[in-house]
Order: structure tokens, then C-alpha cells, then sequence
């Protein structure tokens, strides 16, 4: 049973003119960890509003478990402090003048949890999120790090049955982001609930998503698990959101000899499968690689393509090139251990079935 189904959801603004969501249709499942991945604008918190109930849609129906939280003709709507729904905002508020524990305790003292019962809860979810040494604390005397981790808190002890965070690492530094961010993976994990996570990051999407959600002007675009989205996107939007370094797009005329396509840029020709030779003759494409896609071989290898190298960038066990080919800027990714191989000149080459082809007018994914 889908945790969260909603159809047809379309918020208008400005008399129709702009469409925060368009049509928007998704099944969360229970337990799942879903990510709505999108640039600014695109309506990822006006879907998680909808969903929360703060936010009454123009149309569209949401369901949480069994229970119609809105229908089409918007005869049920369900308040949202009735959907058990615990939402965590970019621009939390913690209350100043209370303790760690005294934040963590009010929406559970309010549900007449007894002190017992509070104080159990409030330990067992502090000491996940390996703030119980905080506890009599109040926010003003903690970092931004332990601030947001307990306002994961105070909604975790709530014993919600859909967890929707928007942005909610937003202001943390980048080593603190990757530590609330494998905190809040494992007790997702441990808890089991359903939990939608609105970001732009795309890094925070693939590391935490078991589904992602990828929107653009209110509507869908792809969904599917990370992987599905890295290796198989089905245009250049999704294929260049997802990913880093980006991916590499090269626009090509597409030739067939010998039964094999080959993809013209400039003086070079990159091969590729056999298997889309008869679907691509002399169409224009647009290849799509992969920085870690690129292999590097001798500057002297046949159908290699040579470029010059502008900057290397040292990642520890990997290394980022930067280099022009055909007076295209190209990024590959490798291993740091083949640093040597990598001098003012490099040569490299791409195994034809890791070649995302999309159509060059429409973007669209083409595949054989
Ligand atoms: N109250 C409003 N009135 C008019 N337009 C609005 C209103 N709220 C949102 N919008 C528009 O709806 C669209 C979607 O907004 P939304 O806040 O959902 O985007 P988002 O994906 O969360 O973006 P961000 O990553 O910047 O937070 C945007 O174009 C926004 O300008
Ligand atoms: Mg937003």
C-alpha cells in the first residue's frame, strides 16, 4: 500500500499564469526515503505544503495510508495537525527561552504523554542524534549543527507516519551537512518512516534517496532510484542535473561505417554501438559522457580523442581533469593513481555502450 498517492495536483497562482505544480501525480511507499530534486522554482515545497495540508491545491487529490487527507472535489480536507505529518523547514525555529529537552518534550507533553513515557522517548531519539549530552542546553549556547539536529528531534519523538523535511541542512556547513546527513539515513532506517526530502543539492539527493523525484516547472521529469537516474536519464535535463562533475555534452553528426556509428566533433569521431547504427544514421545527437567514463589511454591509440590538458585537480584517491578537445571543454575523472599518465597532452577513449544519446532538437534519451 503506497504511503502517499497524489493525483492530478495543480497549484495556479497569479489568475493561472504560473503554475507552481502542474499536474503533478507520485506514490510514496511505506518506509520509503523519497527525495524531490529540482532547480529553484520548480515547486518542491509547494508539493511538500499540499501534502502537509498548509497549502489547499486549485486541483488534485492527496491520499495518505487510507485516509483521503484532500479529495477532487475538496468535500474532505483534513486539517493539518490531523495528518500526523512532522515538517522540518530550512528556517526552523527552535524556542529560545526552552531547553534541548523542554523542545523536544512540548508537542508530546501537549498529546498528555506521560512524564515517563516523554523523558524515554526524548532519550532514546537524543541519544540517535547523539545530542543527549545537550539536553539542558538551551539553543542559544549551541552551534548551528546541534541546533538543526535537534530540530530533527523534536519531530522525530512525535512518532510521525510521514516525515517531510525541506532543505533542512541547508545552513550547515558542508563537513556538518555529510554528518546530519548520515545521522538522519540511519534513523530513517531504524524508524521505518515515510520521509520526503526536498532538495536542490543534487549530492544530498543520491546519497540519501532510495527513490528521487526530479521536477522542473511543476511537473515531474523522471523518478526512479538514483541509479536509474545516473545511468539511464531520460534527457539532457535529467542527465545534467545529476551527477559531479557534470556530464559532458557533445553535439555530433552521426555516420555509419561498417555497421557501426560514429559521432563526428570536429576532427574526431567518437564509436558507438552497433546496436543504434540503423536508429541514428546521419541524424545530429547529442552524446552525453560521464566524467568517470573517460578512459585514458596512449596518445598514439587509433580513434582516441586527444586533448590538452588546463587543470588537474586533486580529489586524494581521485583526480578531476579539465582539458579541451576540439575546442570543447571537456571534464574527466580518474583514477589518482594514473596521475602519470596525465601530462600537458592526454588521449582518451569511452566504451560505446556508456554513451548517453539523446535527440539534439529534443533532448529526449535515445536508446538502442
Ligand atoms: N504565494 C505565491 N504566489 C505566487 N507565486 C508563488 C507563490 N508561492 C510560490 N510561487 C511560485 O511557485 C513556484 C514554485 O515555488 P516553490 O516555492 O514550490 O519552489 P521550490 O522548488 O521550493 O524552490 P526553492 O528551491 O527555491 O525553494 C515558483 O515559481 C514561485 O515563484
Ligand atoms: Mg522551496
Amino acid at each position: 500500500m503506497p504511503s502517499v498517492s497524489i493525483r492530478n495536483l495543480t497549484v495556479a497562482y497569479n489568475k493561472g499564469r504560473t503554475l507552481a505544480l502542474d499536474n503533478f501525480n507520485l506514490d510514496v511507499e511505506d518506509g520509503e526515503f523519497c527525495v524531490f530534486l529540482g532547480p529553484s522554482g520548480c515547486g518542491k515545497t509547494t508539493a511538500l505544503l499540499c501534502i502537509a495540508g498548509l497549502l489547499v491545491p486549485t486541483t488534485g487529490s492527496i491520499k495518505i495510508g487510507d485516509q483521503v487527507v484532500i479529495s477532487e472535489d475538496k468535500k474532505t480536507f483534513v486539517a493539518p495537525q490531523e495528518r500526523n505529518i512532522a515538517m522540518v523547514f530550512q528556517e526552523y525555529a527552535l524556542y529560545p527561552s526552552m531547553t534541548v529537552r523542554g523542545n523536544m518534550s512540548f508537542a508530546l507533553e501537549n498529546k498528555k504523554y506521560s512524564k515517563e513515557e516523554i523523558e524515554r522517548k526524548v532519550n532514546s531519539i537524543a541519544s540517535m542524534l547523539g545530542i543527549e549530552q545537550l539536553l539542558d542546553r538551551k539553543p542559544a549556547q549551541l552551534s548551528g549543527g546541534q541546533r538543526q539536529r535537534v530540530a530533527l528531534g523534536r519531530a522525530l519523538v512525535r512518532d510521525p507516519s510521514l516525515f517531510l523535511l525541506d532543505e533542512p541542512l541547508g545552513n550547515l556547513d558542508a563537513k556538518l551537512r555529510e554528518q546530519v546527513r548520515f545521522e538522519l539515513k540511519r534513523i530513517q532506517r531504524r524508524l521505518g518512516v515515510t520521509t520526503i526530502y526536498v532538495t536542490h543539492d543534487q549530492t544530498e539527493a543520491m546519497t540519501l534517496a532510495d527513490r528521487i523525484v526530479l521536477m522542473r516547472d511543476g511537473k515531474v521529469v523522471q523518478e526512479g532510484s538514483p541509479k536509474d537516474l545516473y545511468h539511464k536519464p531520460i534527457n539532457t535535463f535529467v542527465a545534467g542535473f545529476v551527477g559531479t562533475p557534470r556530464i559532458n555534452f557533445l553535439t555530433c553528426d552521426v555516420s555509419v561505417k561498417e555497421g557501426r556509428p560514429y559521432f563526428a566533433f570536429g576532427q574526431s569521431a567518437l564509436p558507438g554501438s552497433q546496436a543504434l547504427a540503423v536508429t541514428l544514421n546521419g541524424k545530429s545527437c547529442v552524446v552525453g559522457i560521464r566524467p568517470s567514463d573517460f578512459m585514458l589511454v596512449d596518445t598514439t591509440e587509433p580513434e582516441a580523442i586527444k586533448g590538452k590538458v588546463e587543470v588537474v585537480e586533486p580529489l586524494g584517491d581521485e583526480i578531476v581533469v579539465h582539458f579541451t578537445a576540439e575546442d570543447q571543454l571537456l571534464v574527466g575523472k580518474f583514477s589518482a593513481a594514473d596521475e602519470e599518465k596525465v601530462n600537458e597532452r592526454i588521449a582518451v577513449k569511452v566504451d560505446p555502450d556508456k554513451l548517453h544519446i539523446f535527440d539534439a532538437e529534443t533532448g529526449d534519451r535515445i536508446d538502442g
